[in-house]
């Protein structure tokens, strides 16, 4: 299929915005709204699809904004509803396609919902649109750890599968699904291009609310053998995209729904988009898989199988802002488990090593067909901020741990734009609500443009031939799959990622348009570098 006539989002490439960490307008520290309408052009010159907003909506902010407290609103911190449309209609001028976060799963505390429940009291309508128990009915663990059950003063016990301050809501409720119908229609009538949905896999818990036995990793297999958590891929969370997809498919112009599903196996996650529900899934088991050949074919293989079985494409991505960047990750020895957040006093990633295998990585990611989602920095080479002070962290995961698990905010530090500006160009003043690392001014963009392999324009020539050669819409042969070299045909390119320390061949007759890194003195792939040729 040619590239112009299918939808966008089979073959879009889509990169995150984290609003309080990208462009911060007006000099408090915190990226917002106008901040990121200034800053659009950059998206056009990295040659982007679309963008995807994390939450700016009213809220306490404490899981930076995924605890909403006003699903039609505009925190102030952000900017105002009038600089969402300002921002939306800037976007369109351009080009780009904006999608929205949702976040169903669970409100803020300091919902008017919440607070009605609360002062209503046990066995109220109010209370029926959350969960609310006379006693704690399981020991489900909160994913930010500790208990999952928090008692209210009258000594009713609520459900929160995140932090405290994130009631999770009733989706048996119909008002629960009445509203979150509206609140699609809100920003659709706005003219949002999309949704990306907050934990759509957590809505549905099953009935009985039974215990279950960990520990459970965030990304598990259930199979025959290891039975599905109660808490998580309910089958019932299917029909609430359905009713999902029936409003998005009434506007014009492929609105999309995407799903932020940890699920496992990809077949299990290929239901999510089946044709009446949601248009993509993150493939998380590709962004946590090791950097060897074989873990590397296993996952596309499957998970191209999976997508194709349901006739949809798949979504590939390796970093957002829930995880270690993979510039960082990558610079682990391959088969570490994906840590959450780096600190100080932990083993450090090698960053050369580490940057090396992200350029690899990323154009390897974008030479496959199907949507890829890029974040913030990541087109920099940003590497995680491993040294955020203690004192300094905000992720909810570092608290609710009591320090275990260092959190996201080394992936949250926000980007830098010019080396040589105040908060390196994130703002008009050297506020930032974390601190900058004084190797940012090396990543800055006006460092990197217009330098002849620089990882910013790696990003950008690997987006431009990607499209010329309309990469997204095209098919994967394979050509060679060794313990140590992957190799596949997409359409006119041949791409190869050589893994294995002998330096890897290009097939003769073959130009090269792109690659990683420098090839050796004789033409070939040197270790963990990524070639397109045609
Ligand atoms: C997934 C979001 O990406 C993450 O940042 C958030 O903490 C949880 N969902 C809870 O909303």
């Amino acid at each position: 299929m040619p590239e112009q006539s299918a939808p966008w989002w089979r073959h879009a490439v889509i990169y995150q915005v984290y609003p309080r960490s990208w462009a911060d307008s007006n000099g408090d520290g915190v990226g917002d709204l106008p901040g990121i309408t200034s800053r659009l052009d950059h998206l056009v010159e990295l040659g982007v699809d679309a963008l995807w907003l994390s939450p700016f909506y009213p809220s306490p902010q404490a899981d930076a904004g995924y605890d909403v407290s006003d699903y039609r609103g505009v925190d102030p911190i952000f900017g105002s509803l009038e600089d969402a449309d300002k921002l939306l209609a800037a976007a369109r001028e351009r080009g780009l396609r904006v999608i929205v976060d949702l976040v169903p799963n669970h409100t803020s505390s300091e919902h008017p919902w919440f607070r009605a429940a609360l002062a209503a009291g046990p066995g109220s309508p109010e209370r029926a649109r959350y969960i609310f128990r006379p006693e704690k009915p399981n020991n489900w663990k909160s994913t930010f750890g500790g208990p999952a059950w928090t008692q209210v003063a009258d000594g009713e016990w609520y459900l929160h599968l995140f932090d405290a301050a994130q009631p999770d809501l009733n989706w048996d409720h119909p008002e629960v699904r009445a509203e979150f119908l509206d609140v699609l229609r809100f920003w659709l009538d706005r003219g949002v291009d999309g949704f990306r949905v907050d934990v759509a896999h957590g809505l549905i818990k099953q009935a009985d609310l039974a215990d279950w036995h960990y520990p459970a990793e965030l990304l598990f297999a259930a199979d025959a053998d290891h039975p599905r958590p109660p808490m998580w891929d309910q089958d019932g969370v299917h029909e609430i995209y359905r009713d999902w997809r029936q409003v998005t498919d009434e506007y014009p112009g492929e609105r999309v729904l995407v799903a932020e599903a940890w699920v496992e196996p990809a077949e299990r996650l290929a239901a999510y988009v089946r044709p009446d529900e949601m248009h993509q899934a993150f493939n998380f088991e590709y962004l946590e898989a090791s950097w060897s050949a074989g873990a590397q074919y296993s996952v596309i293989t499957r998970s191209l199988a999976a997508n194709a079985a349901v006739g949809a494409p798949t979504t590939w991505v390796l970093s957002n802002h829930d995880v270690v960047r993979h510039a960082s990750r990558l610079g682990l020895p391959v088969g570490t488990p994906r840590p959450q957040g780096i600190g100080p006093d932990d083993p450090q990633p090698d960053a050369v090593l580490g940057l090396r295998r992200a350029r690899a990585a990323t154009l390897l990611m974008l030479a496959l067909p199907g949507s890829a989602y890029l974040y913030q920095g990541e087109e920099l080479g940003l590497p995680e901020d491993t040294a955020v002070p203690d004192e300094a962290r905000q992720d909810p995961l570092f608290f609710r741990t009591g320090g275990e698990s260092k959190g996201r905010d080394g992936c949250r530090v926000p980007v830098p734009w010019e080396a040589d500006a105040p908060s390196y160009g994130f703002g008009p003043t050297d506020a930032s609500w974390l601190p900058q690392p004084a190797i940012w001014a090396e990543y800055a963009v006006d460092r990197q443009r217009g330098v002849p392999g620089s990882t910013y324009e790696l990003y950008r020539a690997a987006l431009r031939l990607r499209a010329q050669h309309a990469l997204g819409t095209g098919a994967l042969g394979w050509e060679t799959h060794t313990d140590d070299v992957l190799a596949f045909r997409n359409g006119d390119v041949y791409v190869l990622t050589n893994f294995g320390p002998d330096p890897a061949p290009v097939p003769a007759g073959l130009t090269v348009l792109l690659s990683s890194e420098p090839l050796t003195e004789s033409g070939k792939v040197p270790q963990d570098v990524t070639v397109w040729a045609a």
